[in-house]
């Protein structure tokens, strides 16, 4: 895909090897070793889907109890199967995503036994930070010169931010990458906002097949903001077609399938002006594409039967 597109030198880091299969789980892990030392019984999240996943796989092996609010009717299959198997306690919400936040959020700051579990914990942040280093390391203990990567509540952006700035001060590194985030054009407030150089407005009624960022309030807007007039960034937008078309490519040239957020970086690389052949470019696909059903039309649906050995042979040559 790489020579293709005019990169010598592009990789993608792969969250959906990760246990629950996204890059949730890198700052799950820390947060909730860090709810069980505080004490904390009841965990509970809003999510596109991810974040509960995770958060219910995480708070089963740690014997607490995990509630997840999820906006009715979006959240991809594979992703709520996840949460039912780690015994999560389900509500939906009859809306979108900020608003199962903003009411979890004030669930939270009015009940004792509950313990909030997005990205505006901290903890999160510092546990999703060491995709950078380990970006860093497998390069050879080197930065890349970009790294896209999706945008949603706006969390991943900051904690790779954080990660890069890191290594930064602790002398590892001179340098750190330009950040690429990359939005849905149906839910891009953040790209909006960078161009025109201002805080975001909220989009009231975000809309993308990628369910995972169909969010129109980012949370992080001000640490993602940070992150890219930092690391000297781009936000760019993409279309539903180009994300269903990249999510594609991307498995049938290179074996890795991801889910429609995933594919937002590839999707986005087309429209990258100016990055020189022989820079290291790295997209960070965020989820496994398991957990989200693929379009009808890329499968054939009723496959030819093989009575023998012989009409086998015809219908595999
Ligand atoms: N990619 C995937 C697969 C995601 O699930 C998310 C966010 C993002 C990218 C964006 O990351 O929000 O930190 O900017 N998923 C959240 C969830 C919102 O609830 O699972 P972000």
């Amino acid at each position: 895909m790489g020579p293709k597109l005019g990169l010598n030198r592009l990789f993608f880091k792969v969250e959906g090897q990760n246990p629950t299969g996204s890059f949730k789980d890198r700052g799950m892990t820390v947060a909730v070793t860090r709810a069980v030392e505080s004490g904390a019984k009841v965990l509970v999240c809003a999510s596109t889907g991810n974040t509960s996943a995770s958060l219910a796989a995480y708070a089963s092996r740690a014997g607490l109890r995990s509630a997840v609010v999820l906006p009715s009717g979006k959240v991809a299959a594979g992703k709520l199967t996840q949460a039912v198997a780690h015994g999560a306690r389900l509500v939906r919400v009859e809306d979108n995503f900020d608003r199962a936040l903003q009411i979890t959020s004030k669930a939270v700051a009015i009940s004792k036994s509950l313990y909030l579990m997005n990205s505006i914990n901290p903890y999160r942040i510092e546990g999703q930070k060491t995709v950078a280093f380990e970006i860093f390391e497998q390069l050879g203990n080197r930065v890349p010169d970009y790294v896209v990567l999706p945008v949603g509540n706006a969390g991943n952006i900051s904690a790779v931010w954080k990660g890069f700035s890191d290594l930064k001060k602790l002398g590892a590194t001179k340098t750190v990458p330009r950040l690429v985030g990359v939005q849905a054009e149906g839910a891009s407030p953040m790209v909006e906002a960078y161009r025109q150089g201002r805080a975001p407005r909220p989009w009231t009624a975000p809309e993308t097949v990628a369910s995972a960022i169909r969010i129109g309030t980012p949370v992080s807007w001000k640490k993602a903001m940070a992150a890219l007039r930092g690391s000297k960034g781009e936000a760019l937008s993409v279309s539903d077609v180009e994300i269903v078309s990249a999510r594609r490519s991307l498995s049938a040239s290179e074996g890795i399938f991801v889910e429609n957020a995933s594919a937002t970086p590839i999707a986005a690389l087309g429209k990258l002006k100016g990055i020189p052949k022989a820079a290291t470019v790295v997209c960070i696909t965020t989820g496994h594409g398991l957990k989200e059903p693929i379009p009808e039309d890329w499968s054939d649906t009723s496959p030819p039967t093989a009575k023998d050995e012989r009409e086998l042979v015809r219908l595999l040559a």
